[in-house]
């Protein structure tokens, strides 16, 4: 994928009054239209940390991968998680391409529900966090961004517990998608990571099969119909 113009970058507001971003020359954007704030806690909390969470309650500690720091949605729905359920969420965002400070400063996510009001100064500290540092955000979040590309990332063995993946659709961004990519993924996920995506794509689910996961189709967001998850099991 060619970088990001930063000029070409419009903010929209999706279906549920959240925003998201809209990349004229890929034709794409962050989320979906029928509204970024309900796909990202449907697709990455609910299917995700907290299916994660729930299915290893005793477990004190979560690390999660997420593809795509973007907007920082999913960074500020997975801190809010951490600090109602109390459970401590090592969260490590991998980003290509850095978002100016006048569209993540403009994004209403923290309006959307009055119990993230009090995450507004967070969400700025999460963006303007330093790259490859540990930043602890809240007692039960830590913060680490990578400023890198996901194709060239040199992947540990069994650190994620759960992996946000979150790039852009197959059809934009196809290398993003391979087999070879998410067999790296796979590698780094420990045994019972839970792997969620919004795309329900078949050649998605024959990759994520190739890459030895265990693949489900489950109910997708509001205006979808399915999304893939999957489990590592060995
Ligand atoms: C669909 S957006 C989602 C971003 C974010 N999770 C959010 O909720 O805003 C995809 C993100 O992946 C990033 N990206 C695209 N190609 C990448 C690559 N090769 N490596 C790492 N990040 C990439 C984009 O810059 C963008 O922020």
């Amino acid at each position: 994928m060619s970088a990001i113009d930063p000029q070409s970058i419009k903010i929209i507001t999706t279906e549920d009054g959240s925003h998201s971003l809209y990349l004229p020359h890929l034709n794409e954007t962050y989320h979906s239209f029928h509204g970024a704030w309900r796909e990202s806690i449907h697709v990455y909390i609910k299917c995700g940390l907290a299916a994660y969470h729930e299915q290893h309650p005793e477990q004190k500690e979560i690390v999660v991968f997420e593809v795509g720091f973007g907007t920082g949605l999913n960074a500020l729905l997975a801190l809010e998680y951490a600090d109602t359920h109390q459970v401590k969420v090592h969260f490590h965002s991998i980003e290509a391409f850095l978002l100016e400070e006048k569209f993540y400063k403009e994004l209403n996510y923290t309006a959307m529900d009055p119990s993230f009001e009090k995450y507004s100064a967070n969400f700025l500290t999460m963006h303007e966090a330093p790259w490859e540092a540990d930043a602890e955000i809240s007692p039960y979040f830590t913060l680490h961004k990578t400023k890198g590309d996901l194709l060239t990332y040199p992947f540990e063995s069994d650190v994620y517990d759960v992996v946000f993946y979150d790039a852009f659709a197959p059809r934009k961004q196809p290398e993003l998608w391979s087999v070879e990519i998410l067999e790296k993924v796979a590698t780094a996920m420990k045994s019972g990571g839970i792997f969620t995506t919004y795309s329900a794509q078949g050649q998605l689910k024959r990759n994520l099969e190739a890459a030895h996961l265990q693949v489900s189709k489950v109910q997708g967001p509001p205006g979808k119909k399915e999304m893939l998850t999957a489990v590592k099991t060995i």
